[in-house]
């Protein structure tokens, strides 16, 4: 008599404990979760970090990041390695330009009645700065028109320091200015060696400036803002970390304000305290209740 014998797959082994509790510190810090099947990823990015500090063990590695002096800046240094920062010019055209042709008009003419013509957008989660330099070419190609005597500041933040100083320097390649046509590239860019350089009308008026978006102290004075744009920055949270942020954001825009995610993103399980609005060939949330012109709510 044959026994059937179940094929049993072969055990992972189980997580090493010490990246298991800096997979919790990261967690902590910055509301980004390593499941397990993504915890070799971070395993490579400790490692990167272990061979710069000469580092033998994770043990010790974990020590650097909880109990030794270098601590604060060590895990801003690991942050740097871990967030991904992939990003382009004009990297969702139809938000774009439900942007400039619906969403600006909108909230223009709820705030003309205001004595303040001033607008607020805000590019969280905005990398090496490709996201708010479009949002500034859009402003001024928009200032004698819709945006005429409007005062527009852009804030754009990130978690990444490496990826401030590249949107500071604001010199890009090939890859991220793909996008753009070369009227544009002749407009908004100086040429420098093979790549280019935002000029000084379109690199004025952001402020950029290091800001994790699960800091709550940080988070609570963000406040007044008439637009945010937090496109594929939650993708890397889970669920309560996701929750947290969104409710920050609905707290910090004004009443009339818009939320624009990534493309592949939702508002789905995460909140109901948004109005979900259908834009051509784009979605935003919305916080007031208003109809939005041109744009179809459900
Ligand atoms: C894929 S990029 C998105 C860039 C841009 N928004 C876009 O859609 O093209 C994700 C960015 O989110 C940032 N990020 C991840 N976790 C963050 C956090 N807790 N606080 C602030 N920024 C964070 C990363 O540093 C990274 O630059």
């Amino acid at each position: 008599m044959h026994r059937r014998c179940k094929r049993r797959r072969p055990q992972r082994a189980p997580p090493e404990p010490d990246l298991v509790r800096i997979r919790d510190l990261v967690y902590q810090v910055a509301g980004i979760f390593h499941p397990d099947n993504k915890l070799r990823l971070l395993q490579d990015r400790c490692g990167r970090r272990m061979r710069e500090l000469k580092v033998q063990s994770l043990r010790e590695y974990l020590e650097c990041l909880t109990i030794r002096p270098i601590r604060q800046s060590e895990l801003i240094a690991l942050l740097n390695e871990i967030t991904i920062g992939e990003t382009c010019f004009f990297r969702n055209q139809p938000q774009l330009d439900a942007l400039r042709r619906i969403v600006l008009p909108n909230i223009l003419q709820i705030k003309s009645k205001l004595p303040l013509r001033r607008l607020r957008i805000w590019s969280a989660g905005c990398s090496t700065g490709e996201e708010p330099y479009t949002l500034r070419m859009l402003q001024i190609e928009e200032a004698g028109g819709t945006l005429k005597d409007w005062v527009v500041e852009i804030l754009a933040t990130d978690l990444n320091e490496r990826s401030l100083a590249h949107a500071k320097a604001a010199v890009y390649g090939n890859y991220s200015t793909r996008n753009l046509t070369t009227a544009w590239r002749q407009k908004y860019f100086i040429p420098q060696g093979d790549q280019f350089q935002v000029n000084p009308l379109a690199r004025s008026n952001i402020s950029f400036s290091r800001l994790n978006l699960s800091d709550d102290t940080r988070m609570t004075f963000m406040k007044g803002m008439d637009v945010i744009f937090c496109c594929n920055v939650l993708i890397y949270f889970d669920l309560a970390s996701k929750r947290r942020v969104i409710q920050h954001f609905f707290n910090n825009l004004l009443p009339h304000g818009y939320l624009f995610l990534g493309h592949s993103e939702s508002l789905y399980g995460v909140s109901e305290d948004f109005r979900l609005v259908h834009l051509p060939g784009a979605t935003a949330y919305v916080k007031g209740e208003r109809a939005l012109p041109g744009g179809k709510s459900i």
